[in-house]
């Protein structure tokens, strides 16, 4: 008895305490099973046999045993340079020399287009058989001063419009007034400072503007409106004009004076595109007064040397047909011609630019100084033209 009580105390010892080992495994779950287990004799969870290690294979390579020489240190990071523009300080230059360089190809296009359309028949030089082209100004009227803006101020012409423009004074007529490329120089203030630099001018008293281009006039006017926004009546007369300057009865007389004389005639471009430039010269020696009256001229025409002239002669008239004017004339000849005193004549761009003063003989009624022994020099010699 006490053997079999023994041998069943032993038998349920050795039950809990195999249960207590299943519990304590990873295996062994939660409380339920633990609980479930406890009541039977076996572990239902087998405690997984260990995993025989694999086998490491030996290296085929022997790692050196010299350390590897210690790394150059990195080298300071380069600062970033400063944002900046390469083109910084020449856009101007650029720019403008693209520019100029577009035009100059422009304009050899257009001669070399030009030439292609040369006639076989020599070019007429005399204005007698030059035809009238003045009815262009209709025509390009409204593109006139951008097309002549950068020639003109590139080769000086504005500068010599501003002097000439400065020696204006008492009752102005302008005659072939164009689209007013003066308007902005005259001393309709009589401000000292604009004083003309050739020691005369003064105060415009009053200006009148003919053109036979209505177009032309109309610019002009505008023009002057933008110059003057705020000119008073009472000030300055201004008057526009659209007719013939060549026709004695199309110029009003002057406002201020007894004989209708005026004390300055002034004009700029003018010669090369009327019909009869002798006879429009001799026609301002009518209208100015005798004397003191003072006729100016900023024109252009021939040259003084005869491959420039050449070059003038063939592409006169396709120059005639598309801008309205003969480049081709030779102003010494017509000023001569005219008979009217040359106070001056001044001569630019290889002679081909000239600043021509005019005067009305006094002292015989109308017979002039033999033309020709004017005070003559040539603005050439001064500067790179
Ligand atoms: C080359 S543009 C010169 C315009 C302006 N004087 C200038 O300096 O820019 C010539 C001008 O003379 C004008 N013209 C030509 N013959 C004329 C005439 N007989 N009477 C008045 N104007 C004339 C044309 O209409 C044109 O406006």
């Amino acid at each position: 008895m006490e053997t079999t009580t023994r041998r069943v105390f032993y038998t349920a010892f050795f039950n809990v305490n195999k249960s207590l080992q299943c519990l304590r495994t990873p295996m062994g779950g939660g409380t339920r099973f633990a609980t479930r287990a406890m009541s039977t004799t076996r572990c239902l969870r087998a405690k997984p046999p260990p995993a025989k290690k694999a086998q490491k294979k030996p290296l085929d390579y022997k790692p050196s045993s010299r350390r590897p020489p210690p790394r150059p240190s990195a080298p300071p990071p380069i600062p970033p340079k400063p944002h900046t523009n390469p083109l910084r300080y020449r856009t101007i230059p650029i720019v403008f020399g693209g520019i100029t360089l577009f035009s100059l190809s422009a304009y050899i296009a257009y001669l070399c287009i030009s030439l292609s359309k040369t006639p076989s028949h020599p070019v007429p030089t005399d204005p007698a058989q030059q035809s009238d082209v003045s009815h262009r100004y209709d025509d390009i009227a409204k593109t006139f001063d951008a097309s002549v803006d950068w020639t003109e101020s590139l080769m000086g012409l504005v500068k010599l419009r501003k002097r000439l423009a400065k020696e204006a004074k008492g009752d102005v007529l302008e005659v072939s007034v164009g689209t007013g490329r003066n308007l902005e120089f005259y001393n309709f203030d009589g401000s000292a400072s604009v004083k003309g630099k050739e020691g005369g001018g003064g105060k415009v008293e009053s200006f009148t503007a003919v053109d036979k281009s209505a177009e032309m006039v109309e610019v002009a006017r505008e023009k002057f409106g933008k110059l003057r926004p705020d000119s008073k009546p009472g000030g300055v007369k201004v008057r526009w004009v659209v007719g013939d300057a060549s026709s004695p009865a199309q110029i009003p007389p002057a406002p201020n004076q007894k004989d209708g004389k005026y004390d300055t005639v002034l004009q700029t471009m003018g010669l090369c595109s009327v019909t009869d430039p002798i006879a429009f010269l001799k026609h301002l020696g009518e209208i100015v007064k005798p004397g003191e009256g003072r006729i100016l001229l900023l024109e252009h025409g021939r040259g003084k040397w005869s491959w420039l002239n050449d070059i003038l002669d063939k592409f006169a008239e396709g120059h005639a047909r598309e801008f309205g004017c003969w480049w081709n004339r030779d102003l010494e000849g017509i000023v001569k011609e005219s008979g009217l005193e040359v106070v001056r004549f001044e001569t630019w761009h290889g002679g081909t630019t000239a600043w021509v003063e005019l005067r009305k003989g006094k002292c015989d009624g109308g017979n002039v100084k033999e033309a020709g022994k004017e005070k003559k020099s040539d603005g050439g010699k001064k500067g790179w033209w």
